[in-house]
This record gives structure tokens, sequence and C-alpha cells, in this order.
């Protein structure tokens, strides 16, 4: 199973970026712990980050007929995009979103998600497991 892993905007400046709420290990380090994880699955998983709606956009379109499912951590578009609602909505790929940190626990403009009702379920407060969560969410389908 080919899985790609998006993650959205800030999410570059991981172990920079407020380390109190996502910790001080770093993008490569998150891709590095899935990559061993995505092995130990028996899964291939394809890394991207961008901070532009519209790369998250495209790169949602491609997953068509590539990969069988989506890992989404939209970062801040998550509680906004519209649009990147439709494009999962688009295609017949699955989609979890994950994040780092409990955004129920944070502030209100974080509890909604518009991203949600168009995936397979969401997994958030749980750091770098919540992206290994999912790849075994994708290896029991
Ligand atoms: C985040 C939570 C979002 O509310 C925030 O805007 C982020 C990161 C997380 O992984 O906890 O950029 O998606």
């Amino acid at each position: 199973q080919q899985i790609l892993v998006i993650n959205g905007p800030n999410l570059n400046r991981l172990g920079k970026r407020e380390p109190a709420i996502y910790g001080s290990s770093t993008l490569e380090d998150l891709q590095k712990d899935l990559e061993k994880e995505a092995a130990e699955l028996s899964l291939n998983v394809t890394f991207k980050q961008s901070n532009s709606e519209g790369d998250i956009i495209d790169w949602i379109h491609d997953s068509e007929n590539v990969h069988q499912g989506i890992i989404l951590n939209a970062g801040a578009f998550t509680h906004y995009s519209y649009a990147i609602r439709d494009a999962i909505a688009s295609v017949d790929v699955p989609v979890i979103e994950v994040h780092l940190s409990n955004v129920h626990a944070r502030e209100d403009f974080r509890k909604e998600s518009v991203i949600a009702p168009e995936t397979i379920g969401q997994i958030s407060g749980f750091g770098f497991l919540s992206y290994k969560l999912a790849l075994q969410v994708f290896r029991s389908k």
C-alpha cells in the first residue's frame, strides 16, 4: 500500500515552533519515525509539506489511483479551508485527519474541523503517535 503523508502550514517549523505544545522534534524526525514504522507495517510512505493551500489541494487530487490512503495534518487550514474539504470529497482516497496536539483542549477555534466530515476519522493529541496510529489504521484495511 502507498500512503501519502501531507503536513500543512507551519509544520516545517516543528522543533522550533511552540515546543511546549508541539515538542522539540523536527519534521525530519517525524519523517524518519514514520518511514521506520511504515517499513515495519509493510507500507510505503511518501512525505510532503507545504505552507500553501493550493499545493495541498493539488496533492490530494494527484493521489487518486496512486495512493491508497492519505494522512493529513492540515494545520490551521483544518479549521477553515472549505477548499481542502472539497478536494478530499472530490477523490476516492480515504483520508485520516491527524493533529499533534489535542485540538479539542485548546482555543475554541481549533475545536471545529471543517474537513473532518470528509475523512474516515480524526486522531488528535498524541504527537508523532497520532501519525503512527493512522498508519496502523491503513495497515488494517
Ligand atoms: C495542529 C493543530 C492546529 O490547530 C494548528 O493550527 C497546527 C497544528 C496540530 O498538529 O496539533 O498548525 O494541526
